[in-house]
């Protein structure tokens, strides 16, 4: 089987499945350091940090775009795919980026937005001058802008159609986002080829992994609705088998904003499969839905639904990241409850979604942001953090578009947050200096000084996890409760066939989404006799019944994460 295949890269340890036990981090480079006090982040302002996230406990970087590019989409906009904009830095520090990672046992994800280009690209500037020329064809062109007419407008703040007139060629271009990102044309072979030739150049520069950006829409169907055509999935098939060949270990991911069964299209199926992990866009907003409608129902229904994946392949679970909290995939009842909930004011939307960080979000509650990381931190799947929410940092809503929640990072109380050293005025966006959420509060520094603060628990939670293979390897299985509020699993790790030995492994993870405490039994018929001890502190929890029941109390808005031992003591406390 493919993901079992050796892995050669130097400085790593030699777990194929690494993408399945690992923590992953999102990092803006314009966002995280400024080391040349130009006033945007750049890639040595992150090798700065390596210690930092190691010390966090990070195992893999995943990068948004910092190629070359007009930034008109947050560098989603490229330019060209083979080189850094030079703001960030040079090709050689990237590299020494990927070694200094690597040295660290950390992987580095890139983001490769390969659906579509900037207008400024070259090939795009050749297409509309020379229609017959080599580029000609490279992008979706017709006489009208009648087609597709299926195909839903995602960026609806600021686009009426999916065609824009291109005056100098004086025919209309096809674009799923912004009018100034042409879709590529993936019925033309040459450009399938040069997507090929991209992941290559990475691969080879030793990437770990690419995050495949807005996958679903490589193909458009006159049929269908421009999202996951067999076109598409075939194309992904045989990226995967490139990548597979030529070098194992490496990852894939999905961005696929679907409803749960599409989105599980893309690993594909056990004999074909398409990418290693897929971000779970079903689960996320029904997270924040269950801490708001304090019941756990949508939860376990959705957790359901999406469980049946190809072998080795793994979710990507996240609670935020640098785009919106997109609603597209919810039922319009329910978008309406979250944005009565999340997005009272109307600056805090964006297209079909809320442009808000976490901490703002849950109103800035620890017991919220305890919970949904808990949550987080045990789903099936790996978790993804976005950079900054590890400190409670907010955002800044009257800023454009998703900048709200792309600010500087906030690592002490000094200048421009120690994010720079640049004329306050001169930063790319400004800091955060909003009452509750002031760099002068919200900040690394300050953070590590308090033993008790969001950070110290973060860690102590990513540590839990990694000391614990099931998190990552294991089994989820719903259990019956006796509270609409409260949700039940059991995680379940055979312990065979990986560096762990042949230690079984049930740990039971308990949330409790109500707004008081609550009392409930807990279905756990094959675990009878079963005792239980806490995984953070090792204490004894209660005995589950020999008719395989636990009654546990819950605080407001608080979880347990228990170990399940056996009732003679195997698998018990150490
Ligand atoms: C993806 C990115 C988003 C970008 C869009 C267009 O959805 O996450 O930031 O705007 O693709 O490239
Ligand atoms: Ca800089």
């Amino acid at each position: 089987m493919s993901f079992t295949a050796p892995i050669q890269l130097p400085g790593l340890t030699l777990d194929p499945q690494w993408y399945r036990r690992s923590v992953f981090y999102e990092v803006m480079v314009r966002s995280f350091v400024d080391s040349n006090g130009d006033g945007a982040g750049d890639l040595q302002g992150l090798i700065g940090k390596l210690d930092y996230l190691q010390w966090l406990g990070i195992d893999a970087l995943w990068l948004p775009p910092f190629y070359n590019s007009p930034l008109k989409d947050g560098g989603y906009d490229v330019s060209d795919f083979r080189s850094i904009l030079p703001e960030f830095g040079t090709l050689d520090e990237f590299k020494d980026l990927v070694t200094k990672a690597h040295e660290r046992n950390m992987r580095i994800v890139i983001d490769y937005p390969l659906n579509h280009t900037s207008d400024q690209h070259d090939w795009f500037q050749q297409s509309r001058s020379d229609p017959t020329g080599p580029f000609g064809d490279y992008y979706v062109w017709r006489d009208n802008d009648e087609e597709y007419a299926n195909i839903r407008i995602i960026f609806v703040d600021t686009e009426e159609s999916n065609w824009t007139f291109d005056s100098v060629r004086r025919q209309f271009f096809f674009h799923r986002f912004f009018s100034h990102q042409p879709d590529l044309n993936f019925e033309n072979a040459g450009v399938r080829e040069a997507v090929f030739d991209t992941v290559r150049y990475w691969m080879d520069l030793g990437v770990d992994g690419i995050r495949l950006d807005a996958i679903p829409y490589l193909f458009e169907s006159e049929a269908g609705n421009g999202e996951g055509e067999p076109e598409t999935h075939d194309f992904i098939k045989e990226l995967r088998e490139m990548v597979d060949r030529n070098y194992p270990g490496r990852i894939l991911i999905a961005e696929a904003n679907q409803w749960p069964r599409e989105v599980a299209a893309f690993f594909g199926t056990d004999e074909e499969p398409e990418c290693h992990m897929a971000f779970d866009f079903p689960v996320m907003p029904r997270i924040f839905y269950a801490l708001r409608s304090q019941h756990a129902g949508e939860l376990i229904s959705v957790l359901s639904e999406t469980l049946d994946i190809p072998k080795g392949a793994g979710w990507g679970v996240f609670l935020r990241n640098h785009d919106e909290l997109t609603l597209e995939m919810v039922s319009e009842e329910y978008r309406q409850a979250m944005y009565g909930w999340y997005a009272y004011d109307p600056r805090m939307r964006s297209n079909i979604g809320i442009r808000r960080r976490l901490a703002p979000l849950l109103d800035n509650s620890r017991a919220e942001l305890e919970l949904v990381h808990a949550l987080l931190f045990s789903l099936p799947g790996s978790p993804f953090l976005y950079y900054g929410d590890e400190i409670g940092m907010g955002d800044n809503i009257w800023l454009p578009d998703r900048d709200s929640s792309r600010t500087p990072m906030q690592w002490t109380p000094d200048r421009n947050a120690g994010f720079s050293t640049a004329d306050p005025g001169k930063l790319f966006l400004p800091v955060v200096q909003s009452l509750v959420y002031h760099y002068n509060l919200i900040n690394v520094e300050s953070q590590l000084a308090q033993s008790r603060s969001l950070l110290h628990w973060v860690r102590n939670v990513i540590h839990v996890r990694k000391a614990h293979p099931t998190f990552g390897l294991g089994e989820i299985t719903v259990l019956p409760t006796s509270h609409e509020s409260v949700l039940a699993f059991v995680r379940s790790y055979a312990g065979s066939g990986t560096q762990f030995g042949d230690s079984p492994e049930n740990v039971l993870c308990v949330f409790s989404f109500a707004h008081n405490p609550v009392s409930a039994t807990i279905d756990l018929a094959d675990f009878a006799g079963s005792s239980t001890w806490d995984l953070f502190g090792g204490a004894e929890f209660p005995t589950v019944s020999e008719e395989g029941v636990l009654t546990v109390t819950l605080g407001t808005q608080s979880f347990y994460w228990l170990h399940l031992g056996t009732p003679s003591g195997v698998g018990g406390r150490p």
